[in-house]
């Protein structure tokens, strides 16, 4: 019998419980997010993001149980996000998760948010290993070799901001709403990407580690000599500055995605995080992964983004391979998936970097 989980996440900005089974079925996946509490801050507020955790738990673990159908009693095991992220938050979730074992006896799984993201496609596809996993979020920017459950080797990441991070300050930096992503290639989409060439940063450097704050201020010195010239902005230049930032973004992905491809020789290329929604980015990765022979997965955009059904199914396949916590269970606000990969320095606006 497949074995049923629940699943918690509260490491950033999501409060999200799920119940899924080990066949894949996901039972109920609820998040509830948190982007009007933050709204006015440019950024996740550690303390107010940790208060809403605690407030909303337990009702999204209520919601997520009653939306399956089913009971504590009928479940196989519990697994929480126990790192890496806001320590607020995380530690809201492995609180009520111990709560929740001690009290019904259940088995707990501490799962680690990154090995979420990193499964999804074994959950939505049923891929076998190995793949190479391209994580790109508000926080997380990485490539992962998943070659097991629990055997992860990282390839290389950002060196600073998080791409979406860069969407985010590129749209504020320009006048346009948040989130940055959304808006930023809705403008690109009237724009020309060769009026302004952005740097392509790391290019020239081997490897997979990629970077892009200097992308960010490169937009903001090219906004302030168009405000000089000119006087200010056109809808036009918007629209050509959002297409160049974003042909640059995408062009370094899909470089060293393909460094990475042909460094594994993997077979399959998935993506996950909020990032990957973006059409540009999504094609030029496609093509990439075609030239090189493999595959290309791109979960549905519910399980790309934070969510608890991809906890509850890391949690799954950590119990598959023998993983039980218990009481003593810490929360991690850095937890690298690669304790080989050199450490990943700074603190991101979604918290450390892992
Ligand atoms: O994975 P995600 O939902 O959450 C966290 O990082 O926690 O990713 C959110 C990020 C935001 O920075 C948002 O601007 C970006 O994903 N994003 C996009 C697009 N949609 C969302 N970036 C570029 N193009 C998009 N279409
Ligand atoms: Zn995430």
């Amino acid at each position: 019998m497949a074995p049923t989980f629940l699943g918690i996440e509260s490491s950033c900005d999501d409060t999200a419980a799920a119940v899924v089974r080990g066949d894949g079925t996901i039972l109920s996946s609820v998040v509830a997010g948190q982007t009007a509490l933050h709204a006015d801050f440019g950024g996740v507020v550690p303390e107010i993001a940790a208060r809403a955790h605690a407030e909303k738990l337990d009702l999204c673990v209520e919601q997520a149980l009653e939306q399956a159908g089913v009971t504590l009693d009928a479940l196989d095991g519990i697994a929480v996000t126990a790192g890496p992220g806001l320590i607020g938050g995380v530690l809201s979730g492995v609180m009520l998760a111990k709560g929740l074992a001690a009290g019904s006896g259940l088995p707990l799984v501490g799962v680690n948010h990154l090995a979420g993201h990193a499964l999804t496609p074994r959950l939505t596809d049923g891929v076998g290993f190995p793949y190479l996993m391209l994580l790109v979020s508000g926080g997380h920017c990485q490539f992962l070799l998943v070659r097991g459950a629990q055997d992860f080797t990282r390839l290389g990441g950002t060196i600073d901001d998080a791409p979406g991070e860069a969407f985010d300050k590129v749209a504020k930096l320009l006048g346009l709403p948040q989130p940055g992503g959304p808006s930023v290639e809705a403008a690109a989409q009237g724009g020309d990407a060769r009026r302004f060439v952005f740097p392509r940063p790391l290019l020239g450097r081997p490897g997979c580690d990629l970077s892009f704050s200097g992308l960010k201020t490169a937009v903001l010195r090219q906004r302030d000599a168009l405000a000089t010239a000119q006087g200010g902005l056109h809808e036009q230049d918007r629209r050509d500055i959002c297409a160049g930032f974003q042909a640059a973004v995408a062009e370094v992905l899909a470089e060293k995605t393909r460094r990475a491809l042909e460094q594994t020789q993997a077979p399959v290329l998935a993506v996950a995080g909020g990032v990957a929604a973006n059409q540009t980015l999504r094609s030029a990765l496609m093509a990439v992964a075609e030239a090189a022979g493999a595959r290309f997965l791109a979960p549905p955009l519910r399980l790309c983004t934070d969510n608890a059904a991809m906890i509850a199914w890391a949690g799954i396949e950590a119990f598959r391979a023998g993983q039980r916590d218990g009481m003593d269970l810490a929360a991690r606000p850095r937890w690298p998936l690669d304790s080989a990969a050199a450490p990943m320095l700074g603190t991101g606006k979604r918290g450390a970097k892992a």
